[in-house]
C-alpha cells in the first residue's frame, strides 16, 4: 500500500459527468476510494458512475441548490459511512466578453456555481464528517485565476476568488482539514471548447509541453492531493498547464 492509496475512504466529486470532474472520479475510484459522482441531471450522474464503475454512484443535485447539496452529504453518509475527500469541480462560464457587458444574471450565475458552491459542499462537508474526523477539501480553479484574459473577466475573477477562499479555508479548517486547489491551464473539455477547438494547434504550440492538456493530466493531481502522499500540503495552489505560462522557447533553440 502506497501512500497515495485511497482504500477505505469515500469521495465526493461535483460535476462529474464528463470533462475534469468524471476523470477525476475515476483516478479516485481507481486509487481504492467509493466515489460519488455529481450532476445537475441524475440521469447523467448515473451514467457517469457506471461508466467509472469500482462501486461509485451518481447524485442528480445543482451545485447551487442547497437542499441537494445537503441530500446528497446524507445520501453518502449513509451509504459508505464516511466522507474524507470532497472535490469541489462544478463550474460554469455563462459570461463570456467584456466584463462591462455583464448583466446581473450572468454574474451571479458565474460566482453562484464558481465560488458560492465550493464553500457551501465545503461547510456541509465539514459540519457532517471532516470536522470531527478529518479530511482533504480540492478545489478546481484555473490559471485565468491568477491573470487577465479578453473576454473571460468575470470568470477569471471568480477564480481568483476560489483561489483565495481555498487559503483562507485551508487556514480556518486546518489542522484536521486540508484545503488545496488545482489550477488548470486550457484542458480538452466542452466548457472550455471556445478556447481550443478551432485553434487547437495554436495553442499547443504556445506551450512550453507542446499540447493542451487531457482530463486526466489534472485528475492525477487531484488524486495525489486527496491522498496522504500529500499530507504536508495545505493552501496550496498547484499549477497543471503543460507550461501554458511559460509559453514556447523552440524558436530559441
Ligand atoms: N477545461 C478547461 O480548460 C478548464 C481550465 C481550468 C479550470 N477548469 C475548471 O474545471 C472544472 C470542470 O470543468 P470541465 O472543463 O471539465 O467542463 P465540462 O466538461 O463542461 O464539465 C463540467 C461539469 O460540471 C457539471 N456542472 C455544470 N454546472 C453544474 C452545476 N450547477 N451543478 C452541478 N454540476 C454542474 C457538468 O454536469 P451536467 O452538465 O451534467 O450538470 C459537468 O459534469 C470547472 O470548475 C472549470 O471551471 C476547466
Amino acid at each position: 500500500m502506497t501512500a497515495l492509496d485511497l482504500t477505505g475512504r469515500t469521495a465526493i466529486v461535483t460535476g462529474a459527468s464528463r470533462g475534469i470532474g468524471l476523470a477525476t472520479a475515476r483516478s479516485l475510484a481507481e486509487a481504492g476510494a467509493k466515489v460519488v459522482l455529481t450532476s445537475r441531471s441524475q440521469e447523467s450522474a448515473e451514467k457517469a458512475a457506471v461508466e467509472v464503475g469500482h462501486g461509485s454512484v451518481g447524485y442528480g443535485a445543482h451545485a447551487v441548490d442547497e437542499d441537494a447539496a445537503k441530500a446528497c452529504i446524507d445520501f453518502t453518509l449513509d451509504t459508505f459511512g464516511s466522507i474524507d475527500v470532497l472535490v469541489n469541480n462544478a463550474g460554469t462560464n455563462p459570461a463570456y466578453g467584456p466584463v462591462v457587458d455583464q448583466d446581473h444574471a450572468r454574474f451571479a450565475k458565474t460566482f453562484d456555481v464558481n465560488l458560492w458552491a465550493p464553500v457551501l459542499w465545503t461547510s456541509l462537508a465539514v459540519r457532517a464528517w471532516m470536522g470531527e474526523h478529518g479530511g482533504s477539501v480540492i478545489n478546481t480553479a484555473s490559471i485565468g485565476g491568477m491573470g487577465f484574459e479578453a473576454g473571460l473577466g468575470v470568470y477569471n475573477a471568480s477564480k481568483a476568488a476560489l483561489i483565495h477562499v481555498t487559503k483562507q479555508l485551508a487556514l480556518e479548517l486546518s489542522p484536521s482539514v486540508r484545503v488545496n486547489a488545482v489550477a488548470p491551464g486550457v484542458v480538452r473539455t466542452r466548457l472550455a471548447e471556445a478556447l481550443w477547438k478551432e485553434h487547437e494547434q495554436l495553442v499547443a504550440d504556445a506551450s512550453a509541453l507542446g499540447r493542451i492538456g487531457e482530463p486526466e493530466d489534472v485528475a492525477s493531481a487531484v488524486a495525489f492531493l486527496a491522498s496522504d502522499a500529500s499530507a504536508w500540503m495545505t493552501g496550496e495552489i498547484m499549477v497543471i498547464d503543460g507550461g501554458q505560462r511559460l509559453g514556447n522557447a523552440q524558436a530559441f533553440r
